[in-house]
């Protein structure tokens, strides 16, 4: 099998690790960094497909403050305008998972690199300009107010990259997002780093990798 000419990779999660926040959270609430990280985490995503199902959109930058303050809310933790700003701005700069710097450059030769997010334009572009990531393009959902995983947002990175579906290679880490992803018609690799089961969502990822740093070898294999 040829190896796909663009590579469209999911960001939080993926090359991004929203779980970087639980030290600032640490420091806010000692010992409560890890479970309100978790819940924030459950919570945004949630909120995405339901807001989808719904037709009730509203940029995941509003999303991620409101799963923030419900999380606080249920774990009994205090969250005012400090810590939520605070918080906030995090995300804005959450670390990249160790391997993926050098991953993208490996993966650079000959191919179209792009970010596909759920992400809206004023969390993503901060966060990608604060590592000095370069990309083709960092599309967000934001211009079609749904979320993933619907095909239509697939089907942006489609148009606006110029490359047929099937020669589009996704990465995620977020096993529904890589499923998604092949149900629409690319090729997906699931991150899977926890080494968790695959969802029953009647597709499989073409791919399996414990971390991006994998991914140039899979391909060249
Ligand atoms: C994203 C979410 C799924 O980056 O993490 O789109």
């Amino acid at each position: 099998m040829t190896t796909p000419s663009a590579l469209v990779f999911d960001a939080y999660g993926t090359l991004f690790d929203v779980h970087a926040v639980v030290q600032r959270c640490d420091a806010f609430w000692p010992g409560r960094g890890a479970a309100l990280s978790q819940l924030w985490r459950a919570k945004q995503l949630e909120w995405t497909w339901q807001r989808s199902l719904m037709r009730r959109y509203v940029p995941f930058s509003q999303v991620t403050l409101d799963a923030l303050r419900y999380a606080c809310e249920a774990l009994g933790l205090a969250c005012g305008a400090e810590q939520a700003d605070a918080l906030m701005a995090e995300y804005r700069r959450l670390a990249t998972y160790p391997d993926v710097a050098d991953a993208l450059v490996r993966l650079r030769p000959g191919r179209k690199l792009a970010i596909l997010t759920n992400g809206s334009p004023d969390m993503i572009e901060p966060l990608v300009a604060h590592h000095g990531l370069r990309f083709d393009a960092v599309l967000s959902v934001d211009e079609l107010a749904v979320y993933k995983p619907a095909p239509e947002v697939y089907a942006l990175a489609v148009r606006r990259l110029g490359v047929a579906a099937t020669d589009i290679g996704f990465v995620s880490s977020n096993g529904w997002d890589a499923l998604g992803a092949k149900s629409f018609g690319f090729r997906a690799w699931w991150i899977n780093r926890a080494g968790a089961p695959l969802d029953r969502l009647d597709a499989r990822p073409d791919g399996l990798l414990r971390g991006l740093g994998e991914l140039p070898q899979a391909l060249a294999a």
